[in-house]
């Protein structure tokens, strides 16, 4: 047999050079055969390392990192360069070839004594790890499609107080197009609404607080956010039957109303919109507590990590904003275009919402999506006066 010789390539994300194959920057589809590296994740990297950084400086003692769908390593050899309070990186993935970069990348970062590398199944370096004495302070989950199936193993390898990330790129499972996919994967229906990342997002939370629960484990949501096709959380998890119960409680329906665009959350199915009467839309169960830790986002952006471009600071910004406003937000233009009015800046809306005393904010997951506690109808009925 001969074996084809890779062209290599330098890469550089952060402060990190990757050697990848020439090939995975040249593959358009993901692919178990191809080793698999994306530019555009570098956005979304940028962030976990600014987050990890933060998280870790709070942990005592030896810290364990899981990038247990390495790809060619560019989250894993990045975390190890970047965060040197990380102890180890353990990458994994079934791509030996993959797993050969990555050591590649390790060694030309000097982190190689750091890092662990593995080509095992998923299942069965998680259950490697969940009977092993360490277990890892941080799990990243970054599978092709769903991350349902690893969920319940990922949760056995994390420590008490430990830290899960969940990325989902089955958006149209998460979006509304396949409910009860949806249903099947996550515990609960998706819906085809304007905040549809929000309702994937608040899925993905939930599948993620089920599964704990029935290990006696408790989530706490960090961080959510999207880009492109896929829908990104993560989440403290910790232990004990309160905490278990306590995430629980945090989770129920969302019922949405395609007639006037009405909305509520409730723990038990209800028929007819509360505003117009017309019949309500049901998504869910799923978790309807914060999206995001405002106090942690709050120190993400004061370290002025050098990742952290202004794309970055605005998401960071609005999602610290967002945090105590109600579930589901409003894409402006949708009601404008309803009403048949043109669509009014986002701050003078905002600032008349205030007038009104109502409490507003913008969203971290649309560019046109505003949060409020008024009533539909008043949001309609202001937007209508501003274009007059
Ligand atoms: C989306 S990519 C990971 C990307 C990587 N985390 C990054 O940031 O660049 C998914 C990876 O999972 C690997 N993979 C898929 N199924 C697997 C399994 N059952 N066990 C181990 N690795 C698997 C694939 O080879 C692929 O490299
Ligand atoms: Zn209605």
């Amino acid at each position: 047999m001969t074996v084809k010789k890779q062209e290599i390539i330098h890469v550089s994300e952060g402060s990190t050079t990757l050697v990848l194959p020439k090939s995975s920057l040249e593959s358009s589809k993901p692919s178990y055969s191809i080793p698999f590296y994306n530019p555009r994740g570098g956005w979304s990297r940028d962030l976990s390392i600014s987050l990890y950084s933060v998280l870790a400086e709070k942990i005592s003692g030896k810290i364990l990192f899981g990038d247990i769908f390495a790809g060619l390593g560019a989250r894993g050899i990045r975390v190890a360069t970047e965060i040197p309070r990380i102890d180890e990186v353990h990458l994994n993935d079934q791509n030996k070839t993959s797993m050969s970069f990555a050591k590649k990348s390790a060694k030309l970062n000097g982190v190689n004594d750091r890092c662990f590398f593995s080509s095992m199944d998923v299942s069965h370096f998680m259950a490697a790890q969940a009977s092993s004495a360490e277990r890892f302070s941080f799990v990243d989950i970054d599978p092709f499609g769903s991350p349902a199936p690893f969920i319940e193993s990922g949760l056995r390898c994390v420590v008490n107080g430990g830290v899960i990330s969940l990325t989902g790129t089955d958006s149209t499972v998460l979006c509304g197009v396949y409910p009860r996919i949806a249903r099947r994967r996550y515990f609960g229906y998706s819906l085809r609404t304007d905040y549809c990342h929000e309702v994937g997002l608040r899925l993905l939370y939930g599948a993620l607080a089920f599964s704990a629960a029935k290990l006696d484990l408790g989530i706490s949501p960090l961080f959510a956010h999207r880009d492109h096709h896929y829908m990104r959380i993560y989440a403290r998890i910790s232990a004990g039957s309160r905490v278990a119960d306590l995430s629980i409680s945090n989770t129920g329906l969302i019922l949405h109303c395609n007639s006037c665009l009405g909305r509520e959350v409730s723990t038990f199915p209800k028929t007819k919109c509360k505003q117009c009467g017309h019949n309500y839309q049901i998504a869910g169960p799923l978790w309807l507590g914060e999206l995001h830790d405002q106090k942690l986002l709050k120190k993400v952006v004061s370290s002025n990590n050098p990742n952290l471009g202004r794309r970055h600071d605005n998401v960071l910004d609005r999602a610290i904003g967002e945090v105590g406003m109600p579930p589901t937000y409003y894409v402006v233009d949708t009601i404008s275009k309803r009403l048949l009015v043109s669509s009014p800046r986002l701050s003078t809306l905002l600032r008349e919402l205030g007038d009104e005393g109502f409490k507003s904010c913008r969203s971290s997951l649309h560019p046109r999506g505003v949060r409020t506690d008024a009533p539909t109808a008043i949001l309609s009925s202001i937007i209508k006066k501003l274009a007059t």
